[in-house]
């Protein structure tokens, strides 16, 4: 861990302590107003389609989902079906999982493990790394040069266990750079060495609405009397951001434990006291607890009202009896009914009330500092090319 981290987990869990003791959470200057149209609006929600979700580096998958050489996931982000591949060298590579003949679904499973991929349409075969191996009865079909239809290719970059991917071939951004401090951070945690626990899957709300959830802690005490809230405690947040991408800290119930503890060493009581939920722009949040944990992947659309969440579950460790088998699924499926039952519900609910067009505007307090960053950076990359400087928190 470099000292730079160290001093940011410090810093943070001495101010969650202090707010703790002081009745106080990190502010923001003033209180926000963001239009209730930022939500509702079919031209905005496409707008960030085209530059955000289309233009940045997205999640696409979790490395533990394909470990071996030749294991293979498919999905579709935004009407683009995706086939993600492990290659020999133990590289991944995200392709467009559509036939360049003439545009057949290529791989129908959802994963596996094969070195071919054979369109079921015409029979035109790729190898996993994408390229175009063979020409059903290539004799009658004709001239194809070498590599002019192979898969499309995204640029992708893996690290700490994530696979994020640019869905647009010829993009020239550059992947590492843009996840910069917070991949830094979450590589530390060493999580392409975890167990893949399994996944689960849940239909929400607009995606900022669902993104606003995973950003502040206001809500533990009303919305998650049962789950949250005897654990963690209400309205008790502190902010940090790398570029468009936050670490946002919450204080336990037990955080007061660590005030015997020297400020300087409070990093390494991460999950003992405080945690830390970390947020990627615009998709990914991760919550590590001692018991598991969650990376949540928000997938928008098909519509400007609805986003599909994968919730990923890890474990540091493989399990070592049944019970540890049957503990980490309860746990999955606990952490899911709370994200499903209390955030998304409530998220559908709130965004009914923003689509009567009566409610002008929603109202973000000093208090939701980090939901305050995350909505203006969203006007900022929806908007780029304005010369207008880029948010800071
Ligand atoms: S569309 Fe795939 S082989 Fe024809
Ligand atoms: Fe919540």
């Amino acid at each position: 861990m470099t000292v730079d981290t160290k001093i940011q987990y410090s810093r943070m869990g001495a101010r969650l302590l202090d707010h703790v003791q002081n009745g106080t959470t990190d502010w923001a200057v003033d209180t926000m107003e963001v239009p209730s149209t930022e939500y509702t609006d079919p031209a905005i929600w496409q707008q960030e389609m085209d530059t955000i979700f289309k233009t940045l580096p997205i999640l696409v998958g979790v490395s533990q989902e394909i470990p071996e050489p030749g294991d293979f996931k498919t999905l579709e982000i935004l009407g683009i079906p995706l086939l993600i591949t492990r290659q020999k060298d133990g590289t991944a590579k995200v392709l467009m999982n559509v036939c360049t003949h003439r545009g057949m679904t290529l791989a129908s499973a959802p994963c596996g493990n094969q070195k071919l991929f054979s369109c079921p349409y015409h029979g035109w075969t790729f190898k996993s790394d994408g390229s175009l191996r063979a020409i059903a009865d290539a004799p009658k079909f004709g001239e194809v040069c070498e590599g002019a239809r192979d898969l499309v290719q995204f640029p992708a970059h893996e690290e700490g266990g994530l696979i994020f991917a640019v869905l647009n071939a010829d993009s020239d951004v550059d992947i590492r750079e843009y996840l910069g401090g917070m991949m830094d951070d979450v590589a530390k945690k060493g999580m392409d060495q975890w167990t893949y626990v399994g996944n689960r899957t849940i239909y929400g709300p607009n995606w900022k609405v669902a993104y606003d959830g995973y950003l502040e802690g206001y809500h533990f005490k009303a919305a998650h009397p049962e789950t949250i809230e005897p654990r963690t405690f209400t309205n008790v947040m502190e902010y940090d951001a790398h570029g468009p991408h936050q670490l946002v800290g919450f204080a336990a119930k037990n955080v007061t434990s660590l005030e015997e503890v020297d400020r300087d060493d409070l990093w390494q009581h991460e999950s003992k006291g405080f945690d830390f939920i970390r947020l990627f722009f615009p998709n990914v949040s991760i919550f590590i607890a001692p018991e598991i944990t969650q990376i949540a992947q928000m997938i928008p659309g098909p519509g400007p009202m609805e986003n599909t969440t994968i919730l990923h579950f890890l474990h540091p460790s493989p399990p070592e009896n049944d019970e540890d088998v049957t503990a980490r699924v309860e746990m999955a499926d606990w952490l899911r009914d709370v994200v499903q039952d209390e955030d998304y519900n409530i998220g559908l609910q709130l965004q009914k009330g923003l689509q009567t067009g009566l409610m002008k505007s929603v109202l973000f307090g000093r208090n939701e500092r980090g939901n305050q960053y995350f909505h203006r950076c969203v006007k900022w990359y929806t908007n780029r090319g304005e010369e207008t400087p880029k948010p800071e928190l």
